[in-house]
């Protein structure tokens, strides 16, 4: 007998316009679609054409209508200020609304851009809803980038405004946003009409004449803002992302599509149900904040929690037990990174035994591949299924999962289980044919994507073609490669590109490299992703340096780290580079980047066989070695 994942996945494929239609059924329209599915301009596909819709209606106004207003929207559980406060939708709703209409009283129009750089404070999820309101197209821009991150997406964005605060709180310390977001717009371009900061009580910042606003004296006198409906296809929110240059990527995300496939994951990949508590602990700066702190639970109807702390630390690895019991958390989503974290603190689990923890169904993984150690401690430990679930930030919701609401299926550590339905995923050659079992290859997504996948790039269409979609014609690159077993499992194993992974978040090897290499005494460089036991990955870097310089290393590297801390931010947590005096190439000058990350992680390693050098590859192990290097355990 067929199960209930295989029956719907079939279905997905043979018939995705009716699939997606049904789905479509859960979400409030004002008007409804004239096709479900456009392929009219190849590749870019759009869904729901002609229907018109409002995000913001359907994750809070909608469940008020039906009678859910007293039920908690939002809990915010800051550990690092004391602080623990509950929205309720209708409280949630009435607030976001006034928010919209202090943007519109800062002349925020439907179609604008509006930049969010916030820390985890409920206003920053008002923001988003309140843009989402009135049609205005939200950028958040995670808090721990840099100013010159930060200018880079205003430039691309062109917002009108900018909501940000006075500073962001990491464990026990405070870090002022302020200058950091002067400093962006000093080094953009584009200069954004207003600004409104959030004063916290832990710092409060200057505010510049004539173009920012504190928050409370905007919000003062500001009027509830309708919900404006827009078209299906209009922009919801650009989400910067890291691409294989220091240029982010600006992924789109649309209203319709997004609203369809979101609500349909909670229930059938989350297995949550209207009323139940959700945690996803991510930061709004990335696409788990954006998909599972605000949008998806909101949008079935679940609380959500706004947690403003760490895994461990804040104060001590209980944390999320401590959440998980007071507030009745039924599932929580976060990285393996944070469980590594857990589990190097407290071993064996004595902080979760200290909390009721009845109600806690299921955890999800995701961000970074999971090593099976891991998932297996936590299964252990919890006494709950743990799903490794594979998505990024351009599809926006899971490619492959085990469907929790579709009947789960056996796990397999190691492995994210199946393509989620809607999504045809093949693994690639080099020449596009498709892998035997069990070999790796490039992952691919037959084209059409399902709903709530990137339509395009920000003003950028040639830019998503050229990323995406020509690597293989008739699918879209994910960029990781792995492999597909014969029970038809999934397993992520390693990107293709030059992004890393680290603690979870994407970085940009490349960017790093820019970054070294615009240093006055750096010849060249290369940057690799080095095995760390709790943050998965973490970037080193090998420098050369110019002829003629006579400096010592130690200042010229403390120079290195300091500069990739102002450019990118600390959140790329660039801690070591290594003055080498030659890298190791191809004789036709390519990098040998592959190999001296095996070199760093002591797995073995072939010697190239278009290696210009071998001798190189023995320097690069002495330097490695001289700096700790292949860590031991
Ligand atoms: N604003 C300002 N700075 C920030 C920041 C923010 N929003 N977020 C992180 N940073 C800083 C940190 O303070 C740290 O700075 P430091 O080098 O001065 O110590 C640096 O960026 C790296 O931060 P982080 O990656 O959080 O590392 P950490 O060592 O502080 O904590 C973990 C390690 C594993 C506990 C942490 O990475 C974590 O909780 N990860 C969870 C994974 C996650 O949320 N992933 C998102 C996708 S699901
Ligand atoms: P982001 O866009 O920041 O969400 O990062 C997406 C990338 O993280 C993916 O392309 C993968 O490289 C990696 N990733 C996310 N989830 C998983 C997973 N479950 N297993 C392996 N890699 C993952």
């Amino acid at each position: 007998m067929k199960s209930v994942y295989d029956e719907l996945y079939g279905r997905s494929m043979r018939d995705p316009a009716g699939f997606w239609a049904l789905a479509a059924e859960d979400i409030h329209w004002d008007r409804r679609w004239d096709r479900v599915f456009d392929d009219s301009r190849p590749p870019f596909y759009r869904w729901f054409v002609g229907a018109r819709l409002n995000t913001c209606y359907n994750a809070l106004d909608a469940h008020i209508d039906r009678g859910r207003g007293k039920q908690r929207a939002l809990i915010y559980d800051s550990p690092v200020t004391g602080t623990v406060t509950t929205y309720t939708f209708d409280e949630l709703r009435d607030r976001v609304a006034r928010v919209a209409g202090m943007l519109q009283r800062q002349g925020v129009r439907t179609g604008d851009r509006v930049i969010i750089y916030m820390p985890m404070v409920p206003e920053a999820v008002m923001a988003m809803l309140a843009c989402a309101r009135i049609g205005a197209i939200h950028s958040v821009v995670f808090g721990g980038f840099a100013a010159n991150e930060l200018a880079k997406r205003i430039d691309d964005a062109k917002p009108r405004l900018i909501v940000s605060a006075s500073c962001g709180i990491e464990v026990n310390r405070v870090i002022p946003y302020k200058p950091l977001l002067d400093g962006a717009i000093a080094l953009s371009s584009h200069k954004p009409e207003r600004c409104v900061i959030l004063q916290r009580p832990q710092e409060r910042a200057p505010l510049q004449k004539g173009r920012d606003v504190d928050w409370d004296d905007a919000m003062a006198s500001a009027p509830p803002a309708e919900c404006v409906p827009v078209a299906a296809t209009d922009p919801l929110y650009i989400l910067y992302t890291s691409g294989t240059t220091g240029i982010p990527k600006g992924v789109v995300r649309d209203n319709g599509g997004h609203a369809v496939a979101l609500k349909w994951s909670m229930q059938n990949v989350y297995g949550v149900g209207t009323g139940e508590v959700y945690w996803a602990a991510s930061d709004i700066g990335w696409v788990v904040g954006h998909s599972y702190i605000v949008y998806a639970p909101l949008l079935k109807g679940c609380t959500t929690i706004l947690y403003e702390g760490k895994p461990v630390g804040t104060p001590d690895p209980g944390a999320f037990w401590r959440l998980i019991s007071q507030h009745g958390v039924n599932a929580l989503f976060t990285a393996p990174t944070a469980f590594r974290a857990i589990k190097k603190e407290d071993p064996h689990g004595v902080h979760m035994t200290k909390h009721d923890l009845s109600r806690f169904r299921t955890l999800f993984l995701a961000g970074e591949r999971c090593d099976p150690d891991t998932l297996l401690w936590a299964r252990e430990k919890l006494a709950v299924p743990v799903i490794d679930h594979w998505w990024q930030t351009e599809t926006g919701w899971p490619i492959a999962a085990n469907c929790v609401g579709l009947g789960m299926l056996p796990v397999k550590p190691g492995s994210p289980t199946k393509q989620v339905p809607g999504y045809d995923v093949r693994v690639l050659s080099e020449d596009n044919a498709e892998m035997a079992g069990g070999q790796i290859g490039s992952i691919a997504i037959r084209l059409p994507m399902p709903p709530g996948c990137l339509p395009t790039l920000w003003n950028n269409d040639a830019g998503y073609e050229t990323s995406y979609l020509t690597k293989h014609p008739g699918f879209y690159l994910t960029g990781d490669a792995g492999y597909r077993d014969d029970d038809g499992y999934l397993y992520i194993m390693s990107r293709v590109d030059d992004i890393i992974n680290v603690a979870g978040h994407r970085l940009s090897t490349g960017a790093m490299e820019e970054v070294l290499a615009s240093h006055p005494d750096i010849a060249e460089c290369a940057v690799v992703g080095v095995a760390d036991d709790i943050k998965g990955e973490v970037p080193v870097g090998f420098v050369v340096t110019k002829a003629g310089v006579t400096r010592a290393d130690a200042e010229i590297v403390r120079e290195l780290v300091e500069k990739i801390r102002q450019q990118i931010g600390p959140v790329a947590a660039f801690k070591t580079a290594l003055v080498v005096k030659r890298l190791p190439k191809t004789r036709s000058g390519k990098i040998l980047r592959g190999t001296m990350k095996k070199i760093a992680d002591g797995q073995e390693y072939g010697v190239p066989a278009t290696i210009d050098d071998p001798a190189i590859l023995g320097e690069i192990g002495d330097a490695l070695s001289g700096a700790g290097y292949p860590k031991k355990g």
